[in-house]
C-alpha cells in the first residue's frame, strides 16, 4: 500500500495547524515536514516552536525532513517537538552512521536523503538498518520545482539493495510529483509519495490525495 505524504512547505503558513487538520482528514498517511536552515539549503523553512505547536493538530506520522546541516546537533529537539520519523541529508552529516543509530536509540524511525546528485551506491551499507530511504526528485530548497526524470533508475537501485537486505524499508520519492508522474516512480518501487504543491494547489485538498492515489 503507497503511503501520500503531503508537504506542509506548500500549506498556507498563517494557518498551519489548521491545515495540517485538514490534510489529515483529506486523507494523508504521513504530515511531510521540510526544515531548512538557509545553510545547507537556499532558504528557511521553521524549526522546533512550529513543529511543537501544530503536533496536536493530527496523530499522523510526523515526517521530518532535516534540509540542515550538522543535524545530530538538533536530534533531540526535534524529537520533543514530536517528530516520529526523522530523515536526514547524506550530504549534511560527517557521521552519518552514529546519527542513524541516535535516531533510532531514540525509539523513532530513521531515514536517509540524497540529493539528486548523490549516488545510491554511497549508502549501501547503510540501508539495511534504515527505516527509509528518500530520493530527492528535484535539488531541496523550494516547492513546485520540475521532476528529475533520472531518479526513477536512482529509486529502482533502492529497491533492488532493499529486496537483499531489507524488505521493510520505505522508499520515499520528494519533488515535482504530480498525477501525470506518480505512476513511474511508484512502479520503479517507491512507497512513500510526497507532494506539495500537487496537493495545496487550490485547496482541493481531497479531491487532489484522491487523484494522486488513482493515477498509481
Ligand atoms: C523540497 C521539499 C519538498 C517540496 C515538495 O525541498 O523537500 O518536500 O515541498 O514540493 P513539490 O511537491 O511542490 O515539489
Ligand atoms: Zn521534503
Amino acid at each position: 500500500m503507497v503511503k501520500i505524504a503531503p508537504s506542509i512547505l506548500s500549506a498556507d503558513f498563517a494557518k498551519l495547524g489548521e491545515e495540517v487538520r485538514k490534510v489529515d482528514e483529506a486523507g494523508a498517511d504521513f504530515i511531510h515536514i521540510d526544515v531548512m536552515d538557509g545553510s545547507f539549503v537556499p532558504n528557511i523553512t521553521f524549526g522546533m516552536p512550529v513543529i511543537k505547536a501544530i503536533r496536536s493538530y493530527t496523530k499522523k506520522v510526523f515526517d521530518l525532513h532535516l534540509m540542515i546541516d550538522e543535524p545530530s546537533k538538533f536530534i533531540d529537539d526535534f524529537i520533543s517537538a514530536g517528530a516520529d520519523l526523522i530523515t536526514i541529508h547524506y550530504e549534511a552529516d560527517k557521521h552519518i552512521d552514529r546519527t542513524i543509530n541516535y535516531i533510532k536509540s531514540k525509539g523513532i524511525k530513521a531515514g536517509i536523503s540524497l540529493n539528486p546528485g548523490t549516488p545510491v551506491s554511497l549508502i549501501k551499507d547503510l540501508i539495511p538498518s534504515l527505516d527509509m530511504v528518500l530520493i530527492m526528485s528535484v535539488n531541496p530548497g523550494f516547492g513546485g520545482q520540475k521532476f528529475i526524470s533520472y531518479s526513477i533508475d536512482k529509486v529502482k537501485e533502492v529497491k533492488q539493495i532493499s529486496e537483499n537486505t531489507n524488505k521493510d524499508l520505505l522508499i520515499q520519492v520528494d519533488g515535482g510529483i504530480d498525477s501525470t508522474n506518480i505512476k513511474s516512480v511508484v512502479d520503479a518501487g517507491a512507497n512513500v509519495i510526497v507532494a506539495g504543491s500537487a496537493i495545496f494547489k487550490d485547496g482541493k485538498l481531497k479531491e487532489n490525495i484522491a487523484l494522486l492515489r488513482e493515477s498509481i
